[in-house]
């Protein structure tokens, strides 16, 4: 990613707003204290030497390499043995770099999605959770821990943690015979895990974003089956969230997008409750902690429209709803941003955790799954307790 700020024209500002009225109704509902004290760490599988998920990322994976074929080969025998519902696809693209000459670069991004059972591909709205798996060419022995190795195995942990929820879920909707739970279509869950982010030499149009331009432009030109409620694969993105530059200590979060601030707003009321609940490891900034500074602040109250360059730009040149969840402000990036410190030993692993229990939080209420968590023995033991404890359960918001 870069660190330059780009303007956005006020004319794509206006753009964007449109787009959100002619949105379809989203739904989400908040979960309970009780799922969210029972939702499982990554424990050992985000060791640095020996994790399961975290430790195959944490080498060099330049596009075209043997270490990225590696990663890959990583993220599809983990979907294919752990999450077996889920559908894997890798799209494909080769391109020229300032650094090859000649030479055709091969990028794979690698897709994997899960939508109820019973849905036609083009009725599903997708929320859509995004890293970039590629390292740096450039210096040589780059590992790029916080860019992007945790955030992927965040998100790999988070699905984990809740597919049997949504299995459960769609198998009570079944046999209810209540296939559509509103007026929003199906609603879906898909993960990118994008290829040649990085600028081999330095950051430009062309030499960047290689696989999330591929990717983009690739979705926009497909078109759904005839009848479908979203008529190209990159419309049926309902959120996409860019997860980048994550696990470092104390990050602080900045909302961007005016539409998504909503979304943004969640998140920081999900870590806010977390935290209330001692289900965060890591400590905060004293003396008040907060990763999502603007939690608080209205959707006019933003600090301006800057963004950052990365994956999501070619999709938000699409008017595809954003959310950059990037450790960038207000000091900006991690120390260890595109230095050889940016390895494994550097990162905070409670940090990475806490992210962790935070995402699948996050897509547990985006997914309503209140109810079809699998709940520890200690939590469901203090619910019969306490009868229903929190009534929190019961709040939904549209928007
Ligand atoms: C993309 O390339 C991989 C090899 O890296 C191959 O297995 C896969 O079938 C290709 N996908 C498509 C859609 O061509
Ligand atoms: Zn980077």
């Amino acid at each position: 990613m870069s660190s330059a700020y780009g303007g956005l024209s006020p004319l794509l500002i206006l753009c964007l707003g449109l787009f959100f009225f002619s949105f379809p109704v989203i739904s989400y509902q908040e979960i309970s204290d009780e799922t969210l004290k029972s939702l499982p760490r990554p424990k050992t599988d985000f060791d640095i030497h020996t994790g399961a998920l975290l430790s195959p990322i944490l080498r060099t994976r330049v596009p075209g390499t043997e270490g990225s074929r590696a990663v890959l080969n990583h993220f599809v025998d983990f979907f294919q043995s752990s999450l077996p519902d889920w559908k894997i696809e890798l799209q494909n693209s080769t391109s020229k770099t300032p650094v090859h000459g000649n030479k055709d670069v091969p990028f794979v991004n690698f897709i994997a999605s899960r939508d109820p059972p019973w849905a036609q591909a083009g009725d599903v709205g997708r929320l859509t959770l995004v890293a970039h798996y590629d390292s740096k060419y450039e210096p040589e022995g780059f590992i790029g821990a916080i860019d992007s190795a945790a955030p992927c195995a965040m998100i790999m942990h988070a699905m984990r943690s809740i597919d049997a929820g949504l299995t459960k879920k769609w198998e009570k909707m079944r046999k209810s015979g209540r296939k559509h739970q509103s007026l929003e279509g199906q609603k879906g869950i898909q993960v990118l895990f994008l290829d040649g982010e990085e600028a081999f030499k330095s950051w430009s149009a062309e030499d960047s974003l290689y696989g999330a331009r591929s990717l983009a432009e690739q979705w926009d030109d497909e078109v759904n089956a005839a009848m479908s409620v979203y008529k190209t694969p990159l419309s049926s993105i309902s959120l996409f969230v860019l997860l980048d530059l994550l696990g470092s200590k104390d990050p602080t979060i900045q909302s961007y997008f005016e539409t998504t601030h909503w979304a943004y707003k969640k998140l920081a009321a999900l870590e806010k409750r977390l935290r209330g609940l001692n289900q965060f490891k890591s400590t905060g900034n004293a003396p008040k902690p907060q990763w999502f500074i603007d939690g608080s602040k209205g959707e006019h109250e933003l600090s301006g429209f800057g963004s950052i360059q990365d994956d999501h730009i070619p999709f938000l040149d699409r008017g595809v709803e954003i959310l950059h969840v990037i450790d960038a402000s207000p000091f900006g990036f991690p120390k260890v941003w595109h230095t050889l410190d940016d390895n494994a030993e550097n990162l905070d692993i409670d940090t990475v955790e806490d992210w962790s229990v935070l995402i699948t939080a996050f897509a547990a209420e985006w997914m309503e799954l209140e109810g079809f968590m699998q709940m520890s023995k200690k939590a469901s033991r203090e619910e019969n307790v306490n009868g229903k404890a929190s009534g929190q359960w019961n709040k939904k918001t549209e928007l």
